[in-house]
């Protein structure tokens, strides 16, 4: 396997020749790119005492969790589907983070048993439903709540005090102080994901300030201090999570807590690595509008229906005799909100010709959905030299 970066025209072929080999639509992941997407974390946390997490929930394709597995990285899972997968693979439980608001008794009965690495509490609820089923010991982190603005998409925001997730300060400091008359619980240290698709480093300089001042007001002794996932990748509109910064300002602030740092990346590490490749059926043209419908859409790919997601449209085809037009690139699914593209200007493609939607390794497959009973894509692997398609 190589790191070397690949241009986007070799990457332009390798993407129609998987089309060719194996239909569309598909998913072609990278193995390259996701390889140096985690030499980009390496190098910014140069010097951290840290691990890295891959968070499964943005793709949970097995040949690439082996391949996390086989790197050494942890694993962050958020449902007992994930965490029964993560050990499929062959995770150890000691590699396994486990997040989520609803942890049902008995799955929390099995993260006690086969003894995890974290089960990362998200209410003052579920420490008391733990206490009841933990007859041996158990690591656990809190999640906290810190009320901070991530600045992304509303809908991918966590870290505020009206959503779900993780409990704000005072309610952390009635667990600690429940946590330690509990003998079988042992809190290893704080959690804290503010959201998804961060590009900007203040709202984790804020965070990671805020936490400080709790450990220090608490006189807490933690070993180590979770801080999720979120960095942000350019989708195509230039703004991506600017690493530099990253490494000049925040990376001191986590050197400073001088405990172990667990970051849980999902996005950064498969989100640039995949590509959807579609073919166009038809190109239909009415009074008003033209829309060039292709073999995929929502059901694969349900960010641009849910969030009104721009993911870039990278036409496979010859386009020096094609006119410039604005179209609405569109899906199969009986709903209008099957919009993969709204009024885009692209060089117009005839029937048959691919594209590929970018940018679309990670909350792709692994929010795809049988409406319709539209088949799902295959899943396909690039591994820098040989295209193979994966289980
Ligand atoms: N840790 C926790 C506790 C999380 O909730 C998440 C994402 C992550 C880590 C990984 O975040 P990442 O590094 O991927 O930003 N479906 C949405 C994204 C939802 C993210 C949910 N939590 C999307 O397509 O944009």
């Amino acid at each position: 396997m190589h790191l070397r970066l690949r241009g986007e025209k070799v990457e332009k072929e390798v993407l129609k020749q998987a089309a060719e080999k194996f239909g569309t639509p598909i998913y072609v992941y990278s193995l390259p790119k996701i390889l140096s997407q985690i030499e980009l974390v390496k190098s910014t946390l140069e010097g951290v005492n840290y691990s890295l997490a891959f968070a499964m929930k943005a793709n949970f394709n097995q040949d690439l969790l082996k391949l996390f597995h086989s790197l050494g990285l942890m694993i962050d899972c958020v449902s007992i589907g994930e965490y029964l997968r993560a050990r499929k693979v062959g995770f150890s439980p000691s590699k396994i983070i486990v997040n989520g608001n609803c942890k049902k008794r008995e799955e929390l009965k099995l993260y006690v048993d086969e003894g995890i690495f974290s089960i990362n509490l998200d209410s003052y609820e579920e420490l008391i439903r733990l206490e009841a089923l933990a007859n041996k010991p158990v690591n656990v982190c809190i999640r906290v709540n810190p009320d901070v603005d991530a600045k992304t998409d509303p809908h991918i925001a966590t870290g505020l005090k009206e959503h779900q997730f993780g409990v704000d300060y005072d309610t952390a400091a009635r667990m600690i102080e429940r946590i330690s008359k509990n003998g079988n619980i042992k809190l290893i240290g704080l959690h804290c994901h503010i959201g998804s698709q961060i590009v900007e480093v203040e709202p984790y300089e804020e965070a990671l300030n805020s936490l400080k001042d709790f450990v220090r007001q608490m006189n807490l002794n933690i070993q180590v201090l979770n801080i999720g996932g979120g960095w942000g990748i350019d989708y195509g509109d230039g703004k991506s999570l600017n690493l530099k910064d990253y490494k000049k300002r925040i990376v001191p602030l986590l050197k400073d807590f001088n405990v172990k740092i667990v970051l849980e990346l999902g996005r950064f590490i498969v989100g640039p690595a995949g590509y959807l490749v579609a073919r166009v059926e038809y190109v239909k043209k009415t009074n008003s509008k033209i829309f060039v419908i292709v073999d995929t859409g929502m059901t694969h790919l349900i960010r641009p229906a849910l969030y009104g997601a721009k993911h870039r449209i990278i036409p496979l085809y010859d386009t020096l005799d094609r006119e410039e037009t604005v179209a609405d690139v569109v899906g199969p699914a009986c709903e209008s909100s099957d919009v993969i593209r709204k009024t885009i200007t692209l060089p117009l493609p005839r029937e048959g010709d691919l594209i590929a939607i970018g940018e679309t390794g990670a909350y792709g497959y692994a929010m795809a959905s049988d409406y319709n009973l539209i088949p799902k894509p295959l899943e396909i692997i690039w591994d820098g030299k040989m295209l193979f398609r994966s289980s």
